[in-house]
């Protein structure tokens, strides 16, 4: 199955740019997370990059010898090679990873399971995409374990070019390890001051620190040697 190449992901290109600064303590904590630490002469994927942003960054703390990113919004690819400057990764617009088998020793993907309305393909793919012994790090914070999911899903879906799925933590672990990965997992508990809005989109100051310290989590998934 095939999806239709979008513009942007985000109804909205302006929330784009928002997201890069959102994400950033999402990408600083699963950098800090992985127990890969030197990714010297190593390959790394992005599933669902939009502009680069998680690339980037791991580049600077853990320099890789390629990268490749994916999403099927052709507008953000477009930026995000734009702004790959000396970083050894490129970006395309794709929504599967045909002809990748075998390829990558590590895997990644940051807020993007929640958008994918097959998971058991999708960890297959992954899987497939991966060396023996590669691992696919997914961090994920829209699902039905979220306590503020319902409201947060009604406020999403209007601002999503792409049908919003509802998954429960319980669904990604069914499906990776049903693709043959061995599944770990732990919440981000992020150590660093998080933005706080004062639209109440996330819930308030109580539920925004549970957020970021017990319900965002980040899966591990090894593809056994
Ligand atoms: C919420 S955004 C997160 C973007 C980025 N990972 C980050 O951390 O900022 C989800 C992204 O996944 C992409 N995406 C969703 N489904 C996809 C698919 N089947 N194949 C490739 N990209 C996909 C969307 O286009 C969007 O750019």
């Amino acid at each position: 199955m095939s999806i239709t190449p979008l513009k942007t992901w985000a109804t909205d290109p302006a929330e784009e740019d928002a997201m890069n600064h959102e994400h950033g303590p999402f990408w600083r904590r699963m950098i800090a997370l992985m127990v890969e630490r030197d990714l010297f002469g190593k390959s790394v994927l992005d599933f669902g990059c939009s502009q680069g942003g998680l690339l980037r960054l791991l580049y600077h703390s853990h320099s890789y010898a390629e990268a490749l990113g994916v999403d099927l919004a052709a507008d953000s690819v477009a930026r995000a090679n734009a702004l790959a400057g000396p970083v050894p990764a490129r970006f395309e617009v794709r929504d599967n990873l045909a002809g990748l088998e075998g390829r990558f020793d590590v895997a990644l993907s940051q807020e993007v399971l929640y958008l994918l309305p097959d998971l058991d393909r999708h960890a297959r793919e992954i899987h497939a995409c991966l060396k023996p012994g590669g691992v696919y790090y997914a961090g994920i914070g829209c699902h039905t374990d979220n306590p503020e999911w319902p409201r947060w899903r009604a406020l999403i879906e209007p601002r999503s070019n792409l049908p919003v799925q509802s998954y429960s933590l319980d669904d990604f672990n069914r499906a990776f390890a049903g693709a043959g990965f061995k599944v770990y997992a732990q919440q981000y508990r992020i150590d660093e001051f998080v933005p706080l809005s004062d639209d109440g989109v996330m819930g308030g100051v109580a539920a925004t620190l549970h957020y970021y310290d017990a319900v965002k989590t980040l899966f591990r998934c090894i593809k056994q040697a």
